[in-house]
């Protein structure tokens, strides 16, 4: 029986994994500057927090979701996002009482049933903030400039920021109204999902990517004209503030989330590079999530990462080769020789020797393959005058190096930056 990964399920290996840590290096760095900090949110959470959560009329929830009972019968979910676990978290910990406004991270896999393809998984990593506790503009924009700073940090630069303001509870059903009476004159151009949305959430059929929808799309009212003041003067402020952090953005009139919970503020980090699966990160304002799901008001903001879409933008990173290589000649040597080995990986010097005991040309071999700098052979000769050879494997150039030096000579040579 051969096995296989399930379909949608990968693995990530040594040479695609490099820019993965360097992209989450690089958030962590980015986030803690700006004053986050991680929280490791469960795996598993009661179905029911993202149906109310998400919204039970959205894709995620209605066809998406890994869903079963566990073997006490109670039905819990494979989280398919971050936002509603931290939400549940925040109220769960009461961690409105020990900050004003609550900044935390997160990293790790996200769960969907949807139909794979390049770019789009079944099991895939976000990497994700929400701000949780002010409804001032000036968060919006620190959130976005956090965003960017990150894609910046690790190369990627051709993106594009789409932001959109969806409204608030004041404004939004009024809307809606307009919305509906608009997409009912033009129901037969729709197509049947759409034709569902129009009763149980009419505003995503403004991003439906399908051609008829488009076109109806196209002309219908904008929630951007639709908005009270207090949510224009908002949006007005978000911009202005990107603006003077000289952070690029187009206004989406079209760009409508996924997900339910969001207010005001939406965004999308588009790239032209992906083909179909184009967003790379995304987010927005959800300033009624906490109240729906049992704590006390609370505006909050937040995006997530799309972590495989990013890397794949990244540079290829090599996997770090070994500094030396041990080619040790014999038993006694590797006798001999192990607990410097264990010293000086201690300190940092990346080793490698051979497991299977072979001669010094097949080990010579091995060290080349690896990438090796340096190999430092020690065979009966070596341990009877006490030096080894150390051979540079890029000029070919040998030095003998005395053995009682090695835990001196050794970290001085291959000194991290
Ligand atoms: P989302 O738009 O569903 O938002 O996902 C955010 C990002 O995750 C997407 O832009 C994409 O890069 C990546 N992503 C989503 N689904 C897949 C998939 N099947 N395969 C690969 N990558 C994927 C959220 O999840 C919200 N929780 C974001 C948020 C946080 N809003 C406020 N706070």
């Amino acid at each position: 029986m051969k096995f296989q990964s399930i379909r949608g399920f990968k693995d990530i290996l040594p040479g695609e994994i490099e820019a993965v840590q360097r992209l989450e290096r690089a958030a962590r760095s980015v986030f803690e500057s700006f004053g986050f900090s991680e929280i490791r949110i469960p795996m598993l959470e009661v179905t029911e927090l993202f149906a109310r959560g998400i919204g039970a009329a959205t894709d995620i929830v209605e066809k998406e979701m890994y869903t079963f009972e566990d073997r006490d019968g109670k039905k819990i979910t494979l989280r398919p996002e971050g936002t509603a676990p931290v939400v549940r978290a925040y109220i769960e910990h009461q961690l409105s009482q020990k900050a004003p406004v609550a900044k935390l991270y997160y990293l790790g896999p996200m769960f969907r049933h949807e139909r794979p393809q390049a770019g789009r998984f079944r099991q895939f990593y976000q990497v994700g903030v929400e701000a949780l506790g002010t409804d001032r503009p000036a968060m919006d924009v620190e959130v976005l400039a956090m965003l960017m700073a990150v894609l910046q940090r690790v190369g990627v630069t051709e993106v594009r920021l789409e932001l959109n303001s969806l409204g608030d509870s004041a404004c939004r059903p009024h809307y809606r109204k307009t919305l509906k009476a608009y997409f009912k004159t033009h129901l037969a151009e729709l197509c049947e999902d759409c034709r569902r949305r129009y009763e149980t959430n009419p505003m995503r059929i403004l991003d439906c990517k399908k051609e008829g929808c488009r076109a109806v799309a196209a002309k219908a009212p904008s929630p951007l004209d639709h908005l009270c003041a207090d949510c224009l003067a908002h949006f007005q402020q978000v911009k202005d503030g990107l603006n003077r952090l000289k952070i690029p953005f187009v206004v989406n009139e079209r760009l409508v989330r996924g997900l339910d919970y969001y207010t005001r503020t939406a965004f999308e980090v588009t790239t032209t590079k992906l083909g179909a699966q184009n967003a790379v990160a995304a987010g927005g304002r959800y300033d009624g999530l906490v109240e729906e799901l049992g704590g006390p008001p609370t505006p909050a903001i937040g995006f997530a990462m799309g972590v495989e879409r990013i890397a794949t933008l990244m540079e290829r990173i090599a996997t770090p080769t070994p500094d030396v290589f041990f080619a040790l000649l014999g038993e006694e040597a590797l006798r001999q020789l192990l607990p410097a080995i264990v010293r000086l990986r201690g300190l940092g010097v990346r080793i490698e020797m051979d497991y299977s005991g072979g001669g010094l040309k097949k080990q010579m071999g091995l060290s080349d393959k690896l990438g090796a700098r340096y190999t430092l052979i020690v065979g009966e000769n070596e341990l009877k005058s006490g030096k080894a050879i150390l051979r540079n494997m890029s000029d070919k150039s040998q030095a003998e190096l005395p053995l009682s030096e090695l835990d001196q000579s050794l970290p001085e040579l291959f000194k991290k930056p």
